[in-house]
């Protein structure tokens, strides 16, 4: 009898495993160029103070010591030059990224802005990282662990390339567990963001995508467990405005 293959969730799509990664690479290929754009249009600029928070759970040290910091599914680089800005000179980050588009539109934005001796850019899938075991002093991932097919394994990743005592930080989207709140997010989700997708991207679907892609994003408690199985210890989560995204954090000790 042939083996049942694997199955997982492209948006509200069950999709076989293997075929995910190139669905969700179609997605920011389409998209890369007008991606910062549509954050900002999505999230009425709230995507701003979440990476900020993101970036001050950091602590990023201030002097010119050494801190080496690894941002999975990186994108066009926006926590990176966060980073570095609030960092002091010892602060190094590379951005790993699957897709080469979302990679050289943040590359070349690095360089513009004159950060490109601190922000690497470089090429990867976070399910199977290139770099050594207890390289980096912090991880982060902002709105990329929901797009990787294997979250168990990125996450694995990201536990053997901390050092001991280096933190995992990421950011991603929640459950809305205000009552009217919640109501009126889904309303916008499923009515505008698509329609606004289309109007500046061209492509409604990718942000059909997105959208379906939150809801069946696992619950912060299941996600929190997953984090503690990858081996993290101390894991925790902070809901941010009224749980649209949630800002989770585990340390390997
Ligand atoms: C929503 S974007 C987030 C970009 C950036 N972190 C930000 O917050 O602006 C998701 C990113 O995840 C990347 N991605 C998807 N699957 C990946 C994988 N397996 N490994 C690394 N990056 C991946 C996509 O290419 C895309 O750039």
């Amino acid at each position: 009898m042939a083996a049942r293959q694997q199955e997982t969730h492209f948006g509200y799509e069950t999709v076989p495993l293997a075929d995910k990664q190139g669905l969700v690479d179609d997605v920011f290929h389409s998209v890369a160029r007008r991606y910062d754009l549509m954050n900002d249009l999505m999230s009425g600029g709230l995507h701003r103070a979440w990476k900020d928070a993101l970036v001050t759970a950091v602590n990023l040290p201030k002097s010119d010591r050494p801190f080496a910091l690894l941002d999975l599914a990186g994108g066009t680089g926006d926590v990176a030059f966060r980073v570095v800005e609030a960092g002091g000179p010892g602060t190094r980050v590379t951005v790993c990224d699957i897709n080469a588009d979302m990679l050289s539109v943040g590359a070349k934005r690095a360089v513009e802005r004159g950060f490109d001796q601190m922000v690497t850019f470089k090429q990867g899938n976070a399910e199977e990282l290139s770099y050594p075991d207890r390289s980096f002093d912090c991880v982060t991932i902002a709105f990329g662990i929901r797009n990787v097919p294997r979250i168990e394994r990125a996450l694995e990743q990201a536990h053997r390339v901390l050092k001991i005592g280096g933190r995992f930080l990421c950011l991603e989207f929640s459950s809305v567990d205000v009552p009217g709140l919640a109501a009126l997010y889904e309303l916008y989700s499923f009515n505008v963001i698509p329609r606004v997708g289309e109007a500046v991207t061209g492509d409604r679907e990718a942000y059909q995508y997105l959208v379906e892609s939150i809801r069946k994003f696992p619950k912060p408690q299941a996600f929190a467990k997953l984090i503690e199985q990858a081996g993290f210890r101390r894991v925790s989560f902070t809901p941010m405005t009224g749980g649209v995204v949630a800002l989770h954090s585990g340390w390997r000790l």
